[in-house]
């Protein structure tokens, strides 16, 4: 054989083999979150990863970046939608900008408890909150839940006024921001990421999380009173990238979505037990002091924040309002 020949032929193989081993290559989900893998979120993105890798091996990996490590909050929404990951479970608030109406799970003393959260989430309404973004890029795939939020401060929080003057972190969210404008408290948008040391140099002084966030971010360390106040449900929506989920080969898909099916009822299932054991963990370090509200003291939060409800009523559709309301009497 001539050399021309040699070297087209040899050309010609190493392109089969090329396309051979693309053809070959295991689809890659990178899954990025804010918080512990003790956490609910975090012990879901390690369900999800088992599960793809045991029933797609070979076609499907799964690559979970906890804590910030790959993007903090502000930057994981904008990751996913350029495509540098595939699955993100971001707080509702975070997704304010794409649309007004998830701000409802942002109202303080809404949810009297998880299970009313939980029937609102699986109402028609609630689903189709899931549906909202797919024209702005983003696949609402489920929720999870986390746990109810509670304050944490270094002094005793336990009438509304003992808020007043307060520097604290609140989530980037406007609505969080005019709630503890209404307790005449003074917020501060700041990720995740930021807020243990936020709380350590003063640049804040107060701060709510779920009981799971607040003992493995160790903000016990850093905080000498938390208010069992139950104020809000932490919960997240776990999104796609809607051209990527979209796009992906059918049968692929239909395995990954009966997954998060099955991942989300167990995150869901787990989420009160591992919000009651770091609420535990907290105890045990006796670092801080809890104190628990009177129904007297939460009606008295709770009216103090209207004002801001009242301000954003409109935005999020007083609808949705009274059909997340209703929730907490279906029982
Ligand atoms: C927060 O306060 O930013 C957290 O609750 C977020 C998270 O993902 O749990």
């Amino acid at each position: 054989m001539s050399k021309p020949r040699i070297r087209a032929l040899f050309c010609a193989l190493s392109l089969l083999f090329a396309g051979f081993a693309q053809a070959q290559d295991p689809i890659v989900i990178k899954f990025s979150h804010v918080v512990a893998e003790s956490t609910p979120k975090g012990q879901g993105a390690l369900l999800f990863k088992k599960l793809v890798e045991e029933r797609l091996p070979g076609k499907v990996t799964v690559e979970v970046y906890p804590n910030s490590s790959l993007y903090g909050d502000g930057k994981e929404m904008e990751a996913l939608l350029l495509g540098d990951v595939q699955l993100i479970a971001p707080a509702p608030t975070k997704l304010e900008q794409y649309t007004k109406k998830l701000q409802i799970f942002d109202l303080m003393f809404l949810f009297d408890d998880m299970e009313a959260a939980t029937r609102f989430q699986n109402s028609p309404k609630g689903r189709a909150l899931l549906t909202s973004m797919e024209d702005k890029g983003i696949k609402g795939l489920a929720y999870w839940l986390n746990g109810m939020r509670q304050l944490t401060a270094n002094q005793p929080l336990r009438e509304p006024e003992d808020a007043r003057g307060l520097k604290f972190r609140v989530q980037p969210s406007n609505l969080q921001a005019a709630q503890f404008q209404a307790l005449n408290a003074v917020p501060r948008k700041m990720a995740m990421a930021e807020v243990y040391q936020g709380l350590q140099t003063g640049v804040v002084n107060a701060q709510d999380n779920p009981w799971s966030n607040i003992y493995s971010q160790k903000y016990f360390e850093v905080q000498k009173y938390m208010t069992e106040s139950d104020h809000a449900i932490g919960n997240y929506v776990l999104i796609a990238n809607a051209n990527f989920w979209n796009g992906l080969p059918d049968d692929i898909r239909g395995e990954l979505d009966k997954i998060v099916e099955e991942v989300s009822l167990e995150v869901n299932r787990q989420a009160q037990a591992l919000n009651d054991k770091a609420k535990q963990g907290v105890v045990a370090t006796g670092k801080s002091e809890i104190i628990e509200l009177t129904p007297e003291q939460r009606a008295a939060w709770r009216e103090a924040v209207q004002p801001a409800w009242k301000q954003y009523e409109a935005e999020i559709g007083p609808d949705l309002i009274e059909a997340a309301l209703a929730a907490n009497k279906a029982h």
